[in-house]
Formats: structure tokens, C-alpha cells, sequence
């Protein structure tokens, strides 16, 4: 059961946090919800892997259901380095969205699942969904903030970020991660972060945070927070070039939203990675 030691704060403590919270409030882009209506997994994040390129002459909807399996791949794969998880233990997805990547955790290791994020809607949606595929025991969504969850000291024995640390302080994450996680709990985050050694950030990554009002981080500030905050990287996986197809299909679809230029520059030029970082709490 989720047993809530602490009272958390506000969940929305600054205008930021507010207007991001508006933004996925009254998000319904059709580059979410039509591939989510594939197979009732709707994912806010991007996929990996190559296309199968039969799907640009067979029809729109064959390019919507491809993209959806390499958004789905992107969370197997996140899912993965989480190692092994027994029933009995407990997950936290911090930032869960419309709760794709959390069902996804709940098939494979039939254990307890909790899902934060700051869009009352999006809780609503994912709560709607949980009902619906009759696991509303297991999977369970909440209207907080992750920098300020509430749940008890020690309670997860994994957390995953799929696409949201751009959005908040990291320090201030992963010190609330850290007390989240029991000791050797495992943090998998999955995350587009600027390159250091190209320079600041480039005009590109300033079109994605503009684009989403979010703030992208430099690669060196996940691991230097990580140090500070007590987690050991396990794993780094660079998933650049495993990204770059499915960003060139969606640039060919019908639900492209114009950012996939900015996106495939970032990448191409080298001033933006998508990284997965797998790290343990000691
Ligand atoms: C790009 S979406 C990713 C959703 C999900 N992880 C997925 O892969 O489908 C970003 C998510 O981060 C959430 N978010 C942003 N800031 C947050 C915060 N401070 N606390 C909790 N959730 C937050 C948003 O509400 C949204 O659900």
C-alpha cells in the first residue's frame, strides 16, 4: 500500500512549475494520443531503434503504429536497467505523464508502482487507464511534485525519470530520490542533456526549451548532482544514434509538431545527447 509518511509542501511551488503544469493540462497533441490509442500505452516521450521502412508506403496509420513500438522499445529499454524487481518491492515513476512506461513496469515485474506528476489531468487520465486495465491496486497516479513526493523514507526500491529532469532543479532531485530509494536502490533515468564539450547551449537546444518551457541540463550536471546526492553510475548509454530514426519518421508524418528539425540538428551537430544514466544508491 502507499503509506505517506510526510506531508508533502504545495505540489506547485513557482509560476514555472505552474505553467509547466498548464502545458500538460491541456495537452492533447495528436503525436501522444493517436499513437497511444495503438494499443492503450500512451507514452510523452521519443522512441529508439530503426524504422522498418516499409511503413512510408503503406498509409499514415502504418507510420503511427511504427513510431509508437519505438516509443515502446525506449521504455523497455529503460525498464531493463532496472535489473531485477521482486513483486513485493515498489517503483516510482517521477513524472509519469500519461502513465505508459509505469504499466509497462507493472506487466513485467507485477509489483507495486507509484506515478507522480504535476498535471492534475494527466493523473486523472492515467488513474482512468489504471481502472481500466484492472491493476488500479498496483499502479496508482498522484497529483505531487517530484522534488517533494511525500512517500516514505526508503520506500522505493527503483525511480525512473523517462523525459522530465529537464524540468526541475536537479540537486534538488535527486536529494529527494536519495531519500526515496532504500540503500542499493537503482535510479534509471532517460534524458536529453547538452554537450559540454561542444560548448554552451546551442541554438538548437534553445529551440527545444523553448518549445517545451523546459530547461535542458549540461551532461556534467547529472553527474556531478549524482555524486553529490550519494548515487554510483552502473550504467551510461548513449542512445543518440539509436534516436536519430525515429526522429527522421516523425519529421515524414502527419503528426510532426516542428520541433523534429531542431531535434535532428541537436543531434546531427553533436550539441545534444539523449542519455540513459543507470545509477545505485549506497
Ligand atoms: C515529457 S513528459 C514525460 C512523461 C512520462 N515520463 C513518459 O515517458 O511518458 C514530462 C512529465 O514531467 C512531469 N513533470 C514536470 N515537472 C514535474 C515535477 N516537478 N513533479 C512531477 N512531475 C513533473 C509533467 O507533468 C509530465 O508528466
Amino acid at each position: 500500500m502507499a503509506t505517506v509518511q510526510s506531508k508533502p509542501g504545495p505540489v506547485l511551488r513557482s509560476d514555472y512549475q505552474r505553467s509547466i503544469a498548464a502545458y500538460w493540462n491541456k495537452e492533447k497533441d495528436p503525436v501522444n494520443i493517436r499513437l497511444g490509442e495503438v494499443d492503450g500505452l500512451y507514452h510523452h516521450h521519443y522512441g529508439i531503434g530503426d524504422y522498418d521502412e516499409s511503413v512510408l508506403g503503406a498509409g499514415d496509420q502504418a507510420i503511427i503504429e511504427e513510431m509508437h513500438r519505438l516509443e515502446t522499445a525506449q521504455a523497455d529499454v529503460l525498464l531493463d536497467h532496472l535489473g531485477d524487481i521482486a513483486p513485493s518491492e515498489r517503483l516510482m515513476d517521477a513524472g509519469s505523464g500519461r502513465g505508459g512506461t509505469s504499466f509497462m513496469a507493472n506487466q513485467r515485474f507485477g509489483c507495486q508502482v507509484d506515478g507522480v506528476s504535476i498535471s492534475e489531468q494527466q493523473v486523472d487520465f492515467a488513474n482512468d487507464q489504471a481502472r481500466q486495465r484492472n491493476v488500479a491496486d498496483q499502479v496508482r497516479f498522484h497529483f505531487r511534485n517530484m522534488l517533494d513526493t511525500g512517500f516514505e523514507t526508503g520506500a522505493m526500491s527503483g525511480i525512473w525519470t523517462n523525459e522530465t529532469t529537464m524540468y526541475v532543479d536537479l540537486q534538488e532531485l535527486f536529494g529527494e530520490f536519495s531519500r526515496l530509494l532504500r540503500y542499493g536502490g537503482r535510479y534509471v533515468c532517460i534524458t536529453g542533456c547538452y554537450n559540454d564539450v561542444t560548448g554552451g547551449r546551442s541554438r538548437a537546444v534553445s529551440q527545444i526549451d523553448q518549445h517545451y518551457i523546459c530547461n535542458i541540463h549540461p551532461r556534467s550536471a547529472y553527474f556531478k548532482a549524482l555524486a553529490d546526492n550519494g548515487f554510483v553510475p552502473i550504467n551510461v548509454v548513449d542512445l543518440t544514434a539509436a534516436t536519430i530514426p525515429y526522429w527522421e519518421l516523425r519529421a515524414r508524418s502527419s503528426v510532426a509538431t516542428g520541433i523534429e528539425d531542431p531535434f535532428l540538428t541537436a543531434y546531427k551537430e553533436g550539441s545534444f545527447h539523449y542519455l540513459l544514466i543507470a545509477a545505485d544508491r549506497i
